[in-house]
């Protein structure tokens, strides 16, 4: 389909692949968009389209911060929930990051993470995170997605505690070696999904829509 703003292509998925991908079923109907207004594309093809009081998750991170910008500039933006995706362990910094950069009208559910029990925060959150309505997505240059990290994630892993990569920790500039992240399980439960990258993740987007790597994003 062409529009204004940029071509789509369909990617066809081998056997194999389908196969081992029974929970995304569903969810099939995979569009990879090239444009040169990758803010303006999701803000007027998934944001702006959405009625008043949905759920969406939004990440963190350089690559939406343009899209926010023009999101927290537009008048009359609808009341929405917003769930967080992850948080470094013993931190605040992405819950700061979320409410300094996105619409104060929007209600927001954040991960504790300093709770007590920290296993019980994770199954609270998730609980709360089963019926979005959009979650927006990054990549890291490994193929993470949240904190989901290659050499510790499968189809169903769940919300939990995870250990950084070394690549994670230096790409991020980061003192922190912990995270909570929203599982891929969940992640995948949504009820639209975008994966936003900029030209500085064309190869790791590149391996994982031909397939040549199985990283958490290809899921
Ligand atoms: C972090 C976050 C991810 C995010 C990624 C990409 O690792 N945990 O949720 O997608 O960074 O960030 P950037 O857009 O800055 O490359």
């Amino acid at each position: 389909k062409r529009c204004n703003l940029a071509v789509e292509n369909f990617a066809e998925i081998d056997l194999l692949t389908f196969i081992n991908l029974p929970v995304c079923l569903p969810n099939l109907k995979r569009r990879t968009i090239f444009t040169k207004d990758i803010e303006r594309y999701v803000l007027e093809h998934f944001i702006f389209s959405l009625k008043t009081n949905k759920k969406i998750i939004f990440p963190t991170g350089n690559t939406p911060l343009e899209m926010y910008k023009m999101l927290k500039q537009q008048n009359d933006i609808p009341n929405h929930s917003v769930f967080q995706l992850d948080e470094y362990l013993k931190s605040t910094e992405y819950q700061e990051y979320l409410k300094n950069n996105l619409p104060s009208n929007f209600r927001f559910h954040f991960i504790d993470a300093f709770a007590e029990d920290i296993e019980k925060e994770c199954i609270r959150h998730d609980a709360l995170c089963q019926n979005i309505d959009l979650t927006i997505l990054g990549i890291g240059k490994n193929g993470h997605i949240a904190f989901n990290e290659p050499h510790t994630t499968t189809l169903m892993s769940p919300t939990r505690v995870v250990s950084l990569e070394k690549k994670t920790v230096e790409d991020n500039d980061t003192k922190f070696t912990k995270a909570i992240t929203l599982g891929i399980q969940t992640i995948l439960r949504s009820k639209q999904i975008v994966l936003m990258a900029k030209r500085n993740k064309r190869e790791i987007v590149e391996k994982v829509i031909s397939g040549s790597v199985v990283v958490p994003a290809k899921y």
